[in-house]
Order: structure tokens, then sequence, then C-alpha cells
């Protein structure tokens, strides 16, 4: 079948869900087309480095990890937070590369993930309905009149601030931080009576101690720059479809279209529809693309998708992410994954254990116990091992900071401390010991898969580099 003839804002021609209502469409359209002449935030050749990337998980060799602040904010732009972010991050990866043994590929919900779909357009706070909070780029957090008018110069300070998020996480990635040698550094104070601390504690004396083998053998960070750099990636939800517009462009190589606003985006599980207008933006742009999955999603119509987001079966383009809730999982995953095998999808799945499992506690909180998060991953896994898929990814709500949103961990934070540091703007985040707790499961996860199904061939591997 032919394609349908795709512009950037051929999506303006679908219904849309989850746009904020801007009281000047004159203002918007004078912003957009500001930030339409505004450098973009990233390469389409860094977009096509983690498709490649994407592309060997999906094929079984690597892993996806995912993950950063369910809403950045504006309040919260400090180095320190970034910093504390990317470490907990790259211990993360590290737990997964040694322990795991698979290749990581590192992808923040970082430098852009503003933007936020809602379950309801109002809020009514002491017998007052206001417009509910947008995330960021769009309004105020704060329950005013004024502050939740949509303001389309929001749109201006998010993609500042994105810019000066990605400048530091390519220092921190690309300038020497990132040094494995540096894998007992990545550690912070407030972990150190935690069990995961020791954990990583013993695996980083285990990389030291192999660093130091290599070093004797001649390798070292100046002879391999692996071991020196590593490759991080932008991600998040293209929700604002006219922020996302502007900032898409030709990329001059290959003359297709790339969203310039981070690597890879993903479609929310309110946004999906098939005929509407965030599927038809998503559809013509060349990045590698994430699906949300969510229970009301059925079989036939994940394989329309596909068949709309990669005509091609083009590997590293789509990744699936699953995000059920612990008890549903066995319920509606089998079924979607037969229906890609079947179909012969080239997909990467991954699990989202975040979104399904949001309770309220008895404390008034929007809460996810770690159990069932941690119920979510084993339950992922399990599917997958039974299949005979591969389980290639995780995606996250976390943080660097020792917040206390999610109740539980080794820690065992309970419904009464949520008060104490319950600082996110949207939904609740792992902290930095849950996260880190997470990763060891999860290495573990991934060796039984291992141990599950055949061995895959180096020779192939190196053949295709
Ligand atoms: C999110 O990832 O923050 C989100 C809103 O997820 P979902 O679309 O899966 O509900
Ligand atoms: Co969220």
């Amino acid at each position: 079948m032919p394609k349908k003839p795709w512009t950037p804002e051929s999506w303006r021609a679908f219904p849309v869900q989850q746009m904020p209502a801007y009281a000047d469409a004159e203002a918007l359209a004078r912003t957009e087309k500001r930030l339409a002449g505004f450098p973009p935030l990233v390469f389409a050749g860094e977009a096509r480095k983690l498709k490649k990337k994407l592309a060997r998980v999906a094929e079984g060799r690597g892993f996806l990890l995912q993950g950063g602040d369910c809403a950045e904010s504006f309040a919260e732009h400090s180095a320190d937070n970034i910093r504390d972010f990317f470490r907990v991050f790259l211990q993360m990866a590290v737990v997964l590369t040694f322990a795991g043994g698979q290749p990581v590929v590192k992808v923040g919900r970082i430098a852009g993930q503003f933007a936020k779909p809602r379950s309801s357009p109002t809020e009514t706070i002491d017998g007052v309905e206001y417009p509910i909070y947008r995330g960021d780029i769009v309004n105020d957090s704060a329950a005013t009149m004024d502050g939740r008018k949509p303001d389309p110069e929001r749109q201006i300070m998010a993609y500042r601030q994105s810019a000066a998020t990605m400048n530091l996480l390519r220092a921190f990635a690309q300038g020497g931080y990132a040094n494995l040698e540096n894998v007992h550094r990545w550690t912070m104070g407030f972990l150190k009576d935690s069990p995961a601390f020791e954990r990583y504690q013993e695996l980083a004396d285990r990389i030291s101690e192999t660093l130091g083998f290599m070093k004797a053998c001649g390798i070292t960070a100046d002879s391999a720059p692996q071991l020196r750099v590593t490759d991080f990636f932008t991600s998040h939800e293209a929700l604002l479809l006219g922020f996302e517009q502007a900032l898409t462009r030709v990329d001059s190589t290959s003359g297709d279209w790339y969203a310039t606003s981070g690597h890879m985006l993903w479609i929310g599980d309110r946004t999906r529809q098939l005929d509407h207008a965030h599927v038809e933006f998503c559809r013509g742009i060349k990045n590698p693309i994430g699906l949300k999955c969510g229970p009301s999603l059925k079989a036939d119509e994940l394989i329309k998708l596909i068949d709309l987001l990669n005509p091609d079966n083009e590997a590293g383009r789509l990744t699936l992410i699953a995000r059920f809730g612990a008890d549903k999982v066995d319920k509606h995953l089998p079924d979607l994954v037969r229906a890609v095998k079947r179909e012969g999808r080239v997909v990467v799945w991954s699990c989202d254990p975040m979104h399904g499992n949001t309770i309220k506690s008895t404390s008034g909180y929007k809460t996810r116990p770690f159990d069932s998060i941690l119920a979510e991953v084993r339950r992922f896994m399990a599917v997958h091992r039974a299949e005979g898929t591969h389980a290639g990814g995780i995606h996250v709500e976390m943080t660097g900071k020792d917040v206390t949103e999610c109740t539980g961990g080794l820690r065992a934070l309970r419904d009464e401390d949520l008060n104490d540091r319950y600082h996110t703007f949207c939904d609740p985040r792992l902290n930095a010991t849950q996260a880190l707790e997470l990763s060891f499961l999860l290495a573990e996860e991934i060796k039984k898969e291992m141990a599950s199904r055949p061995p895959i061939d180096d020779e192939e591997v190196e053949a295709a580099e």
C-alpha cells in the first residue's frame, strides 16, 4: 500500500487529545515560529546511532535502560539535580552491564520531559475548579487561576532549559565523569546505610579489579575510549505537538525528517489512537519511537499501529513499552507478544512498571508500592521467557534524590513517611536506593533469560559492527 503523504504539520488535520487550550492563538503561533528558528537540541546522526543500538536490543543483544523524572520542572533545574540523576543512572547501567552481562543502551527521560497527559481537564480544590496542571511547558503547578492558564512563553523556557540540561549531560557523558575508573565515586552519602549500597560497593570492587587486570594487559581508558566515555541519549513523550513540529527538521544528509527535541520520542497510553494526531505526527519522523501499551490495547490494534509507525519493519525504530500493573501483566502481555511474534514484527519490548501501579496511600499521597513495581518486572520477564522473546528494557520514573514518593524497598518506606520528602511535580518516582535495588533484581532476571535461551553467536555480532 502506498504510504500517505506526511508533513510535520499534517497532524493538524486529525482529531487530537490532551492539547492545552491556549487563549491567544496568535501568541501561540508566534512562539512556534520563534522555536522553528532555534537550533536543534539533538542531531539526526545521534538519533540514527541510538536506532542502531536499539536494533541490537531488538535482536536480543542488549538491554534498554530508560528513566528519569515523571515531569521535569523549571523550579528544580540545577546542576546538582542533573548530576545526582546521572550518577544513579550510571550506577544502574553498570549493575546491568556487569551483573546482567548485557550491553546497556542509556536513554534518559530528561532534557525535554515537560508535557503531561492528564486524566481530567480540571481539578477542584476547596470548591474552586481550576484547569489541570499539564507540565511546566504548558502552565504552573501552583493552583491559581492565572498560573493555570496555558502560556506559550513557557515553551521557550522549556526549550532553553532542555538545551542547558543537554549541554551538561553531554559534558558528563563525554568529558570524563562517566569513566569506568570512577565507578566508586558515583555514590552518594545518603545511600551508605542501605543494603543496595553494599552490593554496589562489592560490584564496584570487582570492576576495579577487572580494570586493573585489563590495565596490566595494556588496555586502559586512554587506549579504549569505551571505558572513558559513554553514549547517553534523551527522550520524552511527544505530547505537545506544536512544539514538536517547530523542532522537526530535515536532515541534510538523508533528506529525512527528524524531531530534534530529543533522540527518542514516545506516544503515551492516552494518545495512541490510530486515527489521531499523535500517531500521525510520530509516523513521519525517523527517530526511534516508543509506544506505551496499557490494558486497553488489543492485539489487532497494536499490529495496525505497528503498520503505521514502522511499515518497513526496521529494527530499532519501535520500542513497545508495556505498562499494565503487576496484577494485569499475565492477562494482557502474552496476547500482544504472541501477535507481534506471529506477524514477524521486530520490536524492543520494554517494561514500565510504574504507571500501572499507582495508588492513593492512606495518607492521601499518590504513591507506588515498590513490591508492585518489582512484581510487574518479574511478571514481564517471566512472560518473555515463556514466549521465547527478549525482555529488552525497563522504563522507570526515578530521581537521584533521597525522596519519599514510592513506598517499600529494603529501607521500608511507609505511608506515614511519604510526607517527609514528597517532591515530585507529577507521579511518584523511585529514589536513588530503590532505583539501585531494582537494577540488582533486573540483573538477576536478565541472567535467567540468558540461561534459558540458546547463546547468540558472537562472530555474527562482530560481522555486524
Ligand atoms: C508517563 O510516562 O509519564 C505517562 C504518562 O505514561 P503513560 O502514557 O504510560 O500513562
Ligand atoms: Co508519569
